[in-house]
Order: C-alpha cells, then sequence, then structure tokens
C-alpha cells in the first residue's frame, strides 16, 4: 500500500466512494447529485496547502481510497482535520485504513506546521475509532458536526505534532 497525491484522475474514485451508502454510512449517507463533483473540484484546488492523497493497494497499484488532511473551521478555530475513506471490495475492513492514515500523518510531521490534527468520528463508527487509537488520536469527548451538510454525532479526537513553533504563551 502506497499514497500518492490526488489527482484530476481521481474524480471516477470520489464519485464511486462518495456515492456508496455503505462508505457513506457514518457520513450522513450517500451523496446527492453533484456532491462529488464538488469535492472532487475542491480536492484539486487545494491540493497545493492541503494534503489529499490516494491510496493506492496491490500489485498494480490499483486507487482503493482518499486519506487527507485538510484544512476546516471547527468553533470559530481554523484547524486540520483528518478524513479517510476506502472502496467496498478489496480495501474497506481489510486493515488498509491504520496503514494509510500513518503515511498521512508522518508527512503532515515532516513539514513542521500542522499543531495538531482533529478526527471527527460517528459514535458509532467502530472501524474508525480503532484506527484512530491505533494510529495515536484521543478521544476527547462528543460533539455534533456535519459532513457536507448532512448532521453526525461524533466524537471529538486529537493528535498532537511537533511543529518546532513555539506554543502560544511560551
Ligand atoms: C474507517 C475506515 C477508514 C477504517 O479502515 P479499515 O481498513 O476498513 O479498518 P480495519 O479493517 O483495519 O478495521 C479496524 C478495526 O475495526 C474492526 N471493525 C471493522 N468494522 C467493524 C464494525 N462494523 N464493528 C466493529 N468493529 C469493526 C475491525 O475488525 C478492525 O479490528 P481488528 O484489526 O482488531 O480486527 C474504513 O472502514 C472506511 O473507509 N470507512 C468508511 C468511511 C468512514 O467511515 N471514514 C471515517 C470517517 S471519520
Amino acid at each position: 500500500m502506497r499514497l500518492r497525491p490526488y489527482a484530476e484522475e481521481d474524480r471516477d474514485l470520489t464519485a464511486q466512494l462518495e456515492r456508496d451508502a455503505e462508505v457513506m454510512r457514518h457520513l450522513g449517507g450517500a451523496a446527492p447529485a453533484g456532491r462529488a463533483e464538488r469535492v472532487h473540484e475542491r480536492r484539486l484546488e487545494r491540493r497545493g496547502e492541503e494534503w489529499y492523497r490516494t491510496i493506492l493497494a496491490g500489485p498494480d497499484d490499483t486507487p482503493v481510497g482518499v486519506v487527507a488532511v485538510f484544512r476546516t473551521m471547527w468553533e470559530g478555530r481554523d484547524i486540520h482535520e483528518l478524513g479517510i475513506m476506502l472502496l467496498p471490495g478489496r480495501a474497506l475492513r481489510h486493515g488498509l485504513g491504520a496503514a494509510a492514515v500513518r503515511l498521512v500523518v508522518e508527512e503532515v510531521r515532516a513539514a513542521r506546521t500542522v499543531r495538531e490534527i482533529h478526527a471527527f468520528i460517528g459514535a458509532d463508527n467502530r472501524a474508525a475509532a480503532m484506527v484512530a487509537r491505533r494510529t495515536g488520536f484521543r478521544d476527547t469527548g462528543p460533539c455534533a458536526l456535519d459532513y457536507e451538510g448532512e448532521p453526525i454525532h461524533c466524537n471529538h479526537w486529537v493528535l498532537p505534532l511537533e511543529t518546532g513553533e513555539p506554543a502560544v504563551g511560551e
């Protein structure tokens, strides 16, 4: 398994992920018409300043998902959030999630510009919670959020990183 930068050729991958009821079960459900296209375009627009990565697996490097660390607003703060989606079939529930998260976190850590990564995980999304725990995130408690406008009851997980910048107040 390896990651490569998200690219124009991943339009169909995003469409498959966003429209799949199983993938989207904990993310507000399968996407309504037009959303996958907007998600794809936003990933391309922001790929210079955020970490959008395509997950490749198998001997033929087949694209099987997307993992990302992207900027978002939360409670009036500009934060970095983790997101990951794997395609059903060869990827979802095959133990790839933690490895993909570790790889993107290492890229973010190496940049030394991000103080912490946040993850908002559906309260009953046990696979995602296990992946978060295994990759060093800490559960800070319940919160209410939305995915692309769909309300989600979730837990707020945080992974602190070293930045090389002094903390506020230091
Ligand atoms: C969340 C996700 C990235 C996890 O990656 P994954 O590779 O599928 O996860 P794994 O196969 O390693 O499963 C993690 C653990 O959860 C367990 N698990 C999986 N599904 C489960 C379920 N429905 N209930 C309980 N445990 C479950 C697995 O058994 C595994 O534990 P084990 O290693 O001890 O056997 C992936 O399932 C996914 O893309 N889900 C859809 C999108 C999503 O919800 N993303 C997260 C948004 S925050």
